[in-house]
């Protein structure tokens, strides 16, 4: 999901520097081991998931809002949830590779020294969250979707990359945590989908404030020591907000749409037809501030973005 670009080689710790720790980095770490868990037996798969039931809140369906919405039953509804279920953790499997190659290639990278010791758990975390998205994806729907990338290959240094990719994986982690906490807590969808969010939710939880320290230190450094300050913060915004606004496009997929049949039983022609509607439906657009809002309002408090009303 997340393109890197070529970088110079950088300089890596020599073996007897240890690392410096931070006190919240040395907080994660406990909390990460006292919560550690084997997940291959974390989970009941059953043989196969209730399509009785909605996969996740109705009002997380990319129809919601929408007059379109009012015109599906309830079993167009269930294939849909179901579809956007496979689409939403299918955006987990990709999002998490890229972070995954991303944090592999910064290990013992001098600038991120005080980071190394945490990483590991992060990578140890990301790979076990993998293995659940990516199994429930081939179990209950045979397939893991294909998904576009971010392009963010036009950073002009090595740091304002770092920074977009630790930027990217922030603002994907907590556009999944809002699904996952409302997910984790229905009692209604089917148990192997609460589980998976909610065990995801509380994971991330941490991730997510390690995101926003690793990426505020980044920002200031760049503020602090680049000439030329004013163009690199207009290439930083415009970058930025561009990535919230990729992740909001590929919550609506036309695979989905094509798998649940939703486009047929609304008379659009096509799937991706049915997609550009919904994207640019006007009763979507307080829905998209509701799950990233909260993101783009440390964007906005960091300085990176002038505005978090760009949603
Ligand atoms: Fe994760
Ligand atoms: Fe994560």
């Amino acid at each position: 999901m997340f393109v890197l670009s070529a970088r110079p080689i950088r300089q890596t710790m020599a073996p007897s520097s240890g690392g410096t720790t931070m006190p919240a980095l040395e907080k994660l770490i406990k909390i990460s081991k006292d919560r550690s868990y084997d997940v291959y037996e974390r989970f009941l798969w059953p043989e196969r998931v209730s399509e009785d039931a909605l996969w996740c809140d109705e009002n997380l369906l990319t129809t919601y809002g929408t007059p379109l919405h009012d015109r599906l039953d309830e079993r167009q509804r269930i294939a849909l949830s179901k579809w956007e279920a496979i689409n939403f953790f299918s955006l987990n499997v990709h999002g998490i590779k890229d972070a995954i190659a991303f944090v592999c290639n910064r290990f013992y990278d001098r600038r991120y020294e005080k980071y190394s010791e945490y990483l590991h758990f992060f990578l140890s975390e990301e790979n076990a969250h993998m293995w659940f998205f990516a199994k429930f994806c081939l179990d209950y729907g045979g397939k893991i979707y294909r998904t576009l990338s971010v392009k963010t290959d036009d950073a002009s240094s090595a740091l304002v990359s770092d920074l977009y990719m630790f930027s990217s994986t922030l603002i994907f982690e907590e556009f999944v945590g809002f699904y996952n906490q409302k997910v984790g807590n229905n009692d209604s969808v089917p148990e192997i989908i609460r589980e998976i969010n909610r065990q995801h939710y509380i994971d991330e939880s941490r991730h997510v404030q390690f995101g926003r320290e690793v990426i505020k230190d980044i920002y200031e450094e760049i503020r602090r020591t680049d000439p030329n300050w004013e163009g690199r913060h207009a290439e930083i915004e415009k970058t930025i907000k561009r990535i919230f606004l990729h992740f909001i496009g590929l919550m609506y997929s036309p695979s989905a749409y094509a798998d649940a049949e939703t486009h047929k039983s609304l008379g659009f022609s096509s799937a991706p037809e049915l997609r550009n509607v919904l994207r640019n439906a006007p009763e979507r657009s307080a829905y998209h501030a509701l799950w990233f809002k909260k993101t783009a309002k440390y964007f906005e408090n960091l300085g990176a973005v002038s505005s978090s009303d760009f949603l």
